[in-house]
């Protein structure tokens, strides 16, 4: 089992972001972990937690006592593998070399650094509160520190950002993972609205897809493999977590707008205002075999791992489009397992939809 825990707090709010997170004031953020503890205290699941992911928002942001708090209160009521990847997001400004000896001695073992850009210019445009300076810093304070579990989140999709020169540099502190999210423009952000009003920031789709594969080249050269369509990583250094997501394992999330799943058809979402997750309100939403065969589907085709046509609750490999892309090479076949072939990374979407046609 999984554990993702929720910490909604950020020192400013970025333009592009529609996360669930506030720039909260002390008096909210300690209302929040009492009742986040309190929830999970209450938890009634006793499987063995496989990976912890604390994330957010920004959890570098707040008093470090309270991460402390969330870890104590989850290695006292479940049983963490001694080995579980323990993961936390943090931003370089947020990040003190106090604060890493602090992460490093409470038991983090991976850092995941929002770093998005190394263009300042960039950076200022999508009101993150960091430079390429304190990039550089938080990432060799984090190796300073013994951090040897560094990953890395980069946006794709901005012009005048260079991802390829970014890895480059960033590669020289020994980041072992990177994300490289296809930015998106959400509903109701700013981002949104410069976009409405003519804000010619963004790069087209061709050169997306064009960045995408260029970087998924340079990596692949330098022995970072392409695991999942945003997530490069070294060997051994995948995102045990995220892999967790991806191949249908049980998780249970904690906090603001947290999402839990049974590993089988349910799922449930914390509220995603304040109030209401005070009160301890869950959705409850039981997926039906549709939704599931096209969850197992979508997943699996994103990464490496594929998925198993025994798990579909319909015969696929009956279906001439799915057959056709089997003769083609486009999918992989190896028994009853299915995996994207990574050329095709790129237009993965249209396949995917395809393949659900067949349902
Ligand atoms: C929820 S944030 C948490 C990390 C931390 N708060 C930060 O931003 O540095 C995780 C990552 O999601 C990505 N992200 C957030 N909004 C996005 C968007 N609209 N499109 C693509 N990626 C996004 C960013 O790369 C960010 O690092
Ligand atoms: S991208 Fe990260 S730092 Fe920016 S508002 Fe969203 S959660 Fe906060």
């Amino acid at each position: 089992m999984r554990i993702y825990v929720h910490i909604p707090f950020c020192e400013s709010k970025c333009v592009y972001c529609a996360f669930a997170s506030v720039v909260g004031n002390v008096d909210l953020q300690q209302k929040y972990f009492q009742t986040l503890l309190k929830e999970i205290e209450q938890c009634k699941e006793n499987e063995t937690v496989q990976s912890i992911y604390i994330g957010g928002g920004t959890p570098s942001c707040v008093d470090k006592k309270f991460i402390e708090q969330v870890l104590d209160k989850i290695k006292a009521h479940f049983r963490v593998e001694e080995n579980a990847e323990i993961t936390l997001e943090a931003n370089p400004c947020s990040l003190s070399k106090e604060k890493l000896k602090f992460y490093k001695d409470i038991g983090i073992n991976r850092l995941s650094v929002g770093v998005q850009s190394l263009n300042n210019k960039v950076l200022k445009i999508l009101g993150r509160k960091h430079n390429k300076k304190q990039v550089f810093l938080s990432l060799k304070n984090a190796l300073q520190v013994g951090f040897t579990n560094v990953s890395v989140d980069l946006l794709i999709g901005l012009k005048n950002t260079n991802i390829k020169k970014d890895c480059a540099k960033l590669l020289k502190y020994k980041v072992k993972h990177i994300s490289a999210y296809m930015l998106q423009v959400e509903e109701n952000t700013p981002l949104k609205s410069m976009i409405e009003n003519g804000s010619q920031i963004l790069k087209n789709d061709d050169e997306c897809v064009r960045d995408y594969e260029n970087l998924a080249k340079f990596l692949q050269k330098r022995k970072m493999q392409r695991y999942e369509i945003s997530n490069f990583a070294f060997e051994g250094y995948e995102s045990q977590h995220n892999i967790g997501y991806w191949v249908g394992d049980k998780y249970i999330g904690f906090g603001l707008s947290a999402h839990s799943f049974d590993g089988n058809f349910v799922r449930t979402a914390n509220a995603s205002d304040f109030e209401t997750y005070f009160k301890g309100e869950r959705d409850k939403e039981v997926l039906s075999k549709a939704e599931k065969d096209e969850e197992i589907i979508m997943l699996g085709l994103r990464c490496k791992y594929g998925f198993d046509l025994t798990k579909l609750s319909f015969d696929l490999s009956c279906c001439q489009i799915f057959k056709e892309m089997v003769d083609n090479n486009i999918l992989l076949k190896d028994g009853s397992i299915v995996k994207l072939n990574p050329k095709h990374y790129g237009i993965s979407n249209t396949i995917i939809l395809k393949l659900l046609n067949c349902q």
